[in-house]
């Protein structure tokens, strides 16, 4: 962090091209390491004045992270680990997912001129396994949800030798994750008082949390932190279950339902740290019925954005954070819409 904060100043900063690579010095990438970039991060955040209307907030700010390479926030996490990947000498990556994760790690490994393997659920819209093989791909359907894509993976990486770059087996997707967490200091000057963010596997907590420990670290925040809100699908709420029962970690769900694809993830391996992250900042986990999610991607229509159900999972669960009065009219709050809903249409037809 001191060789860091040597180089990684304000007006240095200034200067910089806005994709996530400009906060190099954070990133697990060696001095001489080019970076791998599709022009991933640099996403806006926008004033939601419509939005923030309606529910009494007044500054409600939407972190659209739908503008990213590959339509979702997971091209972050991808351009470092398989940036990393490359440089560590790797020459085929896999992993299971619930779609756009497999569509990032398949453009970014293209991009490096490694092999990809994707393992997806059997009932994946098309879009995804289309958007894979187009750059090149290789997609296997498994029936049953992400960790039966994982258990089938499993073998596979092994005997094949493929790195595992599923969630949080791995370091690095949460070192590209945290970069919105320096963006929204950046674009604040300082940090908001609440995040709401949908959780699958909960990268994006993890890689959050811990850029606002390096943000104290540089010297540029103090150690008062946004209260994190962590919203699922009540089909598959194993954070929301635990944090109610006071759980240190969650327990599997085991018949997990939701058109939140993304947030179909009975177990993360990083369990006792987002919870602990959750209660920590004060925050907390939530579930949304699968009835509201709808309703939650036409709250951000409100805003002129098209927003896939895991949008709109976080959208309602702003919307119950308001009804529960955890939320302060004047309070400064990001909403994070992490991907659009253009590959669902097959889906929600
Ligand atoms: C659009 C979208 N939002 C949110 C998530 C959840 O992300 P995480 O697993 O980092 O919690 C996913 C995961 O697939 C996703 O695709």
């Amino acid at each position: 962090m001191d060789a860091a904060a040597r180089t990684l100043t304000r007006p240095a900063l200034a200067g910089r091209a806005p994709n996530l690579w400009r906060y190099r010095e954070l990133l697990p990438l060696e001095p001489d390491e080019s970076p791998l970039t599709l022009g991933e991060g640099g996403t806006p955040l926008l004033h939601a004045r419509r939005l923030g209307g309606a529910l009494r907030l007044e500054r409600l700010l939407i972190k659209d992270e739908s503008l990213n390479p590959t339509g979702s926030f997971k091209a972050r996490g991808m351009a470092v680990a398989v940036a990393k990947a490359r440089a560590l000498g790797i020459r085929a990556v896999a992993l299971p997912t619930a779609g756009n994760a497999g569509g990032a790690a398949a453009a970014y490994a293209a991009l490096a001129g490694l092999e990809a393997h994707v393992y997806m659920p059997a009932g994946t819209p098309p879009a995804f396994e289309a958007e894979a093989r187009s750059v090149g791909a290789s997609v296997t359907r498994v029936p049953g949800s992400i960790a039966d894509a994982a258990r089938a993976l499993g073998p596979c990486a092994l005997g094949n030798r493929w790195y595992d770059l599923s969630t949080f087996r791995e370091p690095y997707r949460v070192e590209g994750k945290k970069t919105m967490g320096f963006e929204i200091f950046e674009a604040l000057g300082g940090l908001p008082e609440a995040i709401v963010y949908p959780a699958g596997g909960g990268t994006g907590v993890v890689g959050l949390w811990k850029a606002f420990d390096e943000l104290e670290a540089l010297g540029w925040v103090g150690s008062s932190r946004p209260r994190m809100y962590a919203v699922q699908a009540a089909g598959c709420a194993p954070f929301a279950r635990a944090f109610e029962a006071g759980g240190r970690s969650t327990q599997p769900w085991p018949d997990p339902r939701t058109r939140a694809l993304g947030l179909r993830v009975p177990h993360s391996r990083a369990d006792f740290l987002i919870l602990n992250i959750l209660r920590a900042s004060g925050g907390a986990a939530l579930a949304v019925e699968e009835e509201g999610i709808e309703a939650g991607v036409r709250m951000l229509g409100t805003e002129g954005l098209f927003a896939s159900p895991e949008s709109g999972v976080a959208a309602a669960g702003l919307a119950q954070l308001v009804t529960r009065g955890l939320v302060g009219t004047d309070e400064t709050i990001v909403l994070f819409h992490t991907a659009g809903g253009a590959k669902y249409v097959e889906q929600a037809a």
